[in-house]
């Protein structure tokens, strides 16, 4: 759900992210919440949930690399959307907690707490537990029920099914250790009730931490505590790459199913799509496609085996063939591209273009029907409609200080390997012969030859042989 604005009719909320570890297990020199899921850095995606829940503030503790990963999240929601606190030293989870509800000191909504290694949850699950938090009054939790709940704090209820508290795996008993029930670490729970919980934590247990998970007891002998069942992939947390990329795939897996409503997908899961990329009903992806950033494939679109599109507007019915790979560009309304065409940013190619194999272009228009089908560089370009680029026309639009602009006028015809030295314009319904280097303005409707005249020489292959009479050939 992509609501920007509560339901309920609750105070304002707030979330706080929880990110101040490292991320050793990823054995890398980047913060682990740095690391990126379908184009998106990790820490972002519990931001994007908590504005998607209409979240009146963000506070992430961080600890670990803090510049950085404030750096980065400013420069993805802007400057003031986020309230960084700084977690020197990893007390535990309820010291985080203590420490980020200091940004918030005279807030007095719901406070809900999230976690930047867990980007799987989805914005639903989130409002249930708001939802359930505003109905009640209470302390909402989200909880899971696994077959290994090794590692994970468990939630023990009494006889009646009431939640009494959460222990830890390190601090469970044998009994305990069989509940199947676990605790996700994700809460709503109103700031005043947090803010007195978290205040009397002490580290006495296990791990010598505070454990955020003393409110749950709390809780129930206060303002009493309710669960909302999750499935454990949504709130699973990724510490390793391997894990990293396993929900990775999950995320490809939500869009494409999302997009397989209305799209065929040859090979669903051999596919990557970004979160921001639009596919219109009809369309046809196939096998290792990439599709990255703000693509758009339009209806009836065809898009094959192994394209890699980068904000690319893909026009109603155009066809990518096979391994193209097309950047910051536009293909119109039933142009055909490829395979192994290669636009590079700025191409904008018109209705019923057709570019074909070994085609590469780069800041160039081409108008309604024209065709540039093999072996072509068009740079720096302006190609109007129904202009015919032979095989091998190469822009020379680069003399090693700038860049210099060729143009091509509607109708014009050039002949197949040909130099386009620009700056240079070939005219109207123009012919330029093959082989030509053009090196000055073509006028409309003339035939440019540049070409060294044909010389013949009789009888030269005997003469060959001849000369090498005791050699085979080889
Ligand atoms: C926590 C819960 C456990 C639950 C599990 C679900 C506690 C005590 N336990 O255990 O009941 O089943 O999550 O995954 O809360 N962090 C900080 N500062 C700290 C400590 C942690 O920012 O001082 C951040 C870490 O960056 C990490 C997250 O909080 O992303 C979770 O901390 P961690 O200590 O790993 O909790 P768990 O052992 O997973
Ligand atoms: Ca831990």
């Amino acid at each position: 759900m992509k609501s920007r604005h509560r339901k309920t009719k609750q105070e304002p909320l707030a979330c706080l992210i929880l990110a101040a570890g490292k991320g050793t297990r990823m054995n890398s020199v980047k913060n682990k919440v740095l690391h990126t899921l379908l184009g998106v850095p990790m820490a972002a995606y519990p931001v994007e949930r908590a504005r998607d829940i209409g979240a009146a503030s963000i506070v992430t503790v961080l600890g670990h690399q803090l510049e950085e990963v404030a750096k980065v999240l400013e420069n993805r929601f802007g400057p003031g959307t986020i309230t960084v606190v700084e977690q020197k030293e990893q007390k535990g989870t309820g010291h985080a907690v203590r420490l980020g509800l200091r940004a918030l000191p005279t807030f007095e909504g719901l406070v809900v707490i999230l976690y930047g290694d867990v980007p799987l949850l989805r914005s639903e699950t989130l409002q249930a537990l708001v939802d359930a938090a505003d109905r009640t009054g209470s302390l909402a939790m989200l909880t899971s029920v696994v077959r290994d709940p090794t590692g994970y704090g468990r939630v023990v209820r009494d006889d009646t099914g009431l939640i009494r508290e959460v222990v830890e795996h390190k601090d469970a008993t044998h009994a305990q250790h069989r509940i199947a029930e676990v605790n996700a670490g994700i809460y709503a729970a109103p700031a005043d009730f947090l803010r007195k919980a978290t205040a009397k934590l002490t580290p006495h247990n296990a791990q010598g931490e505070y454990y955020l998970t003393e409110i749950v007891a709390r809780a129930a002998a206060s303002i009493g505590v309710v669960s909302v069942h999750v499935a454990a992939e949504e709130t699973a947390g990724v510490n390793d790459r391997e894990q990293l990329v396993a929900a990775e795939r999950v995320l490809t897996a939500r869009l494409v199913k999302e997009h397989g409503k209305v799209a065929t997908f040859r090979a669903p899961r051999d596919v990557y799509v970004e979160a921001g990329v639009t596919i219109e009903p009809d369309a046809e992806i196939g096998r290792n496609v990439v599709l990255r950033g703000r693509t758009h494939v339009g209806a009836f679109a065809r898009i094959d085996d192994g394209a890699i599109l980068t904000n690319a507007v893909i026009g109603t019915a155009a066809h990518v063939l096979p391994y193209c790979v097309v950047t910051d560009s536009l293909i119109g309304d039933g142009a055909k591209v490829g395979p192994f065409a290669h636009l590079r940013p700025g191409t904008e190619l018109g209705p019923e273009v057709h570019v074909g194999n070994f085609v590469e272009t780069k800041k160039t228009r081409l108008g309604r029907g024209s065709k540039a089908n093999h072996l072509t560089y068009l740079g720096d370009s302006i190609i109007g409609e129904q202009v015919n680029v032979g095989a091998g026309t190469i822009t020379c639009n680069y003399n090693g200080y700038e860049k210099r602009q060729t143009v091509i006028e509607d109708g014009a015809f050039i002949g197949s390997d040909t130099q386009l030295v620009a700056p240079v314009r070939v005219g109207k319904r123009a012919v330029v012969a093959a082989g030509a280097t053009i090196v000055e303005d073509v006028r409309p409707g003339v035939l440019a030859i540049s070409r060294p005249p044909c010389k013949q020489i009789d009888g030269y292959a005997d003469k060959l042989a001849e000369r090498y009479a005791d050699k085979k050939p080889a």
